[in-house]
């Protein structure tokens, strides 16, 4: 499974990427307005950062305004991917825009029906909500298992980026679910390498070879 880490903070994309985690990155309006910065100045920085690909989303909610906001947002840099809503213009958008060749992820993906559209559409990611969903108590995670079902029965070629990765247990289930990416905030990534027992082994190990008064070098 591939990891791409949801944030826009270039600071921690540049450290999770120095650990050789990262697959790519996903941004949304949200995280842009937390990061506090120029959106195209910090996607430009980002896609600088990380080889893989870089979601980037349109703010226009009509087919032509997000097809002028594509194209500016494509032309930053070669690794961009276009986000657009999973609405019937951002449908369009994701046919025409995928029709030229431009990557897309169409986000806001709520139902195994919005994912089965998405592929017709020729969506290059489809990012289904797993932690918003299971917010109103529903089951995020078995929107996964639907679409990966829907999508193999049909072999679309649509990737399943799951998304609104709230904890380390979402990791391992949308893992075990067969999503191709995980759009990961960056603590949960930090979170995936913590256990206890690796802590206290690595501290016993530790006080035993300082008592051998040995050194490796
Ligand atoms: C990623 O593409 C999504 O925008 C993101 O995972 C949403 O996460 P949230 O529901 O925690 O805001």
């Amino acid at each position: 499974m591939k990891f791409f880490v949801d944030t826009a903070i270039a600071e921690e994309i540049r450290e999770l990427n120095d650990y050789g985690l990262l697959d790519g990155v996903t941004t949304n309006p949200s995280l842009i307005a937390k990061s506090g910065r120029d959106f195209k100045e910090v996607v430009a920085e980002i896609c600088a950062i990380v080889d893989g690909p870089v979601s980037a989303e349109v703010a226009a909610t009509d087919f032509d305004g997000m097809m002028v906001e594509a194209r500016i947002l494509s032309a930053l840099a070669a690794n961009v991917v276009v986000k657009l809503p999973l609405t019937l213009d951002g449908l369009k958008a994701c046919r025409a825009l995928s029709t030229e060749g431009i990557h897309t992820n169409v986000t806001l993906c709520f139902s195994a029906n919005q994912a089965l559209l998405a592929a017709k559409a020729g969506a290059s990611y489809i990012s289904p909500f797993i932690g918003r969903l299971d917010d109103i108590n529903l089951d995020g995670m078995a929107l996964i298992h639907e679409i990966r079902a829907i999508y193999d029965n049909y072999g679309f070629e649509t990737e399943i980026l799951a998304a609104s990765i709230r904890s380390a247990n979402h990791v391992k289930e949308a893992a075990l679910a067969g999503a191709d990416v995980a759009t990961i905030p960056p603590a949960v990534i930090r979170g995936l390498a913590q256990h206890p027992l690796t802590d206290k082994g690595l501290d016993q190990f530790i006080k035993d070879w300082t008592s051998t008064g040995q050194s490796i070098r």
